[in-house]
């Protein structure tokens, strides 16, 4: 369900209030890709001109973006998921520290602004506590495509006399690191030959825009990316995917709750890892050139997986595959192998009544246990969302404090979830204040 136009400004504080809920069944339409959408933006300054970016979701992420080309000097409107960028008027090279403490993808913007300005200015990137999170790659890749980076107190600048080509070799498939190496590559003088990049398909949706934009690559899909800059660039229009990670979560909340649901515009093709491991449980999924449509009846089977670089199976949609097992009898296990931080939520799970002991890397979790409707909080945006896809199954109500986590990617769970049937509402913080000052929990 689309969501009204939002505040840009204002994030949305409060809970997510869900009931126990047997059968979902419908249709929801998958918003546009944030993981996509967010390199694609900070990507639009190579150019110096107009780009438009249609199917854009209203989240958190977005608006903070927004937030940040404008402070940069850019032009954005931003209005039914139409994005307008403007970069002709890009004059400064300081990423706000405000701004970008609050998401990964502030990192981004590092590149462009090299590649137009000659400097950047910016701080440790904020996003999810799911780990270190350095950026050591990307300094690496900076340095070897000619900038050379200081740091002063907690800030660092990056400066260049004109970035180069270069031949880069990634040790580790770094998504963030990929997409800095690209638009690097994008804004470089020569030929640049990166090696070790990531899969995943925001990958090559990042490479498909820059191509839109005139930017020649070569080995999209591989983990040798060919590239180089092309005299002019060009003015743009681009249509960004339906968000993978958001339809996984919502197979995820049909595989506990059980029904039949229609997930429109769902990106089957990037999600190859995430419906063979729900059709080893026991859920039915169908492709349709317009979407997947989802059918979860009786008993589930429970999972053993381990997450990993693109094809393996997403990271981000481990914490909701830990909500889903409470619903498959036995015994699952759930290796965490990208992030050394990734298991916060199922403490939270366990407030719900969930069994799930955290050995090391590897979560067990016995399913098919009785589950009561609790207080719990949202530790990051995917463990929010799987907090609600747990509360379907809780018995009673279950209250998720944090929504402002979950509200950075997607753009309406509570009314997504609310049109197949669930018995889900946003309350917002005043409200949720006077119940808690009520002491309902
Ligand atoms: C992107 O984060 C996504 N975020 C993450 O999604 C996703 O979990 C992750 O890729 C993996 O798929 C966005 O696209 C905005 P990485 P990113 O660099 O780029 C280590 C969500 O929920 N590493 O592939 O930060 C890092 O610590 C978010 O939507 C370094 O050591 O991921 C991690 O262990 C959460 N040095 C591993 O690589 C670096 O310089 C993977 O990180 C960079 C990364």
């Amino acid at each position: 369900m689309p969501a009204t136009e939002k505040n840009e400004t204002a994030a949305e504080t409060g809970a997510v209030e869900v009931r126990e809920t047997r059968r979902l069944t419908g249709e929801i339409r998958i918003q546009g890709s944030k993981n996509a959408v967010l390199p694609v933006m900070a990507a639009s300054l190579l150019h110096r001109g107009t780009t438009v970016i249609r199917n854009v979701p209203q989240i958190q992420d977005v608006f903070c973006m927004i937030r940040i080309l404008r402070t940069l000097g850019c032009g954005v409107t931003f209005a039914e998921n139409t994005l307008v960028i403007e970069t002709g008027t890009l004059t400064s090279c300081e990423i706000p520290e405000k701004e970008a403490e609050k998401m990964r993808s502030s990192i981004m913007l590092c590149a462009p602004l090299l590649a137009r300005l000659g400097e950047a200015v910016f701080g440790q990137p904020g996003g999810c506590s799911i780990g270190r999170r350095p950026i050591d790659l990307h300094l690496k890749v900076l340095a070897e495509t000619g900038a050379s980076v200081t740091e002063a107190g907690d800030r660092m600048s990056a400066k260049t006399c004109g970035l180069h080509g270069a031949a880069i070799h990634l040790p580790y498939p770094s998504v963030g690191a990929t997409e800095t190496a690209l638009m690097a590559a994008a804004g470089a003088e020569g030929i640049t030959v990166l090696t070790g990049a990531a899969r995943e398909p925001e990958i090559g949706i990042l490479c498909r825009f820059l191509q839109g934009m005139g930017v020649w690559i070569e080995g999209i899909g591989s983990g040798t990316l060919t590239v180089k800059r092309s005299a002019f660039l060009r003015d743009s229009e681009f249509t960004v995917p339906g968000d993978r990670i958001v339809a996984g979560t919502y197979l995820g909340a049909v595989m506990a709750a059980g029904g039949e649901v229609f997930l429109r515009d769902a990106p089957d093709s990037a999600m190859g890892e995430n419906l063979r491991m729900a059709e080893s449980m026991g859920t039915e999924t169908q492709v349709f050139p317009e979407g997947i449509r989802i059918r979860q009846d009786g008993r589930l089977r429970t999972v053993s997986l381990e997450t990993g670089p693109y094809p393996g199976f997403p990271t981000d949609l481990q914490s909701v595959m830990l909500a889903a097992a409470l619903r498959a009898e036995g015994i699952s296990k759930i290796r965490e192998m990208v992030f050394e931080e990734r298991f916060a939520t199922a403490k939270e799970l366990q407030k719900l009544g969930a069994h799930i002991i955290i050995e090391g890397n590897t979560a067990y979790v016995e399913g098919g246990r009785r589950l009561s409707g609790a207080l719990v909080r949202a530790r990051d945006l995917r463990g929010g969302a799987a907090l609600v896809i747990a509360g379907l199954m809780a018995e009673g109500t279950t209250l998720v404090d944090g929504y402002s986590c979950i509200a950075r990617g997607y753009e309406d769970i509570c009314g997504d979830l609310r049109s197949v049937g669930a018995a889900i509402r946003f309350i917002a913080d005043d409200n949720y204040a006077h119940d808690r000052a009520g002491d309902r929990w």
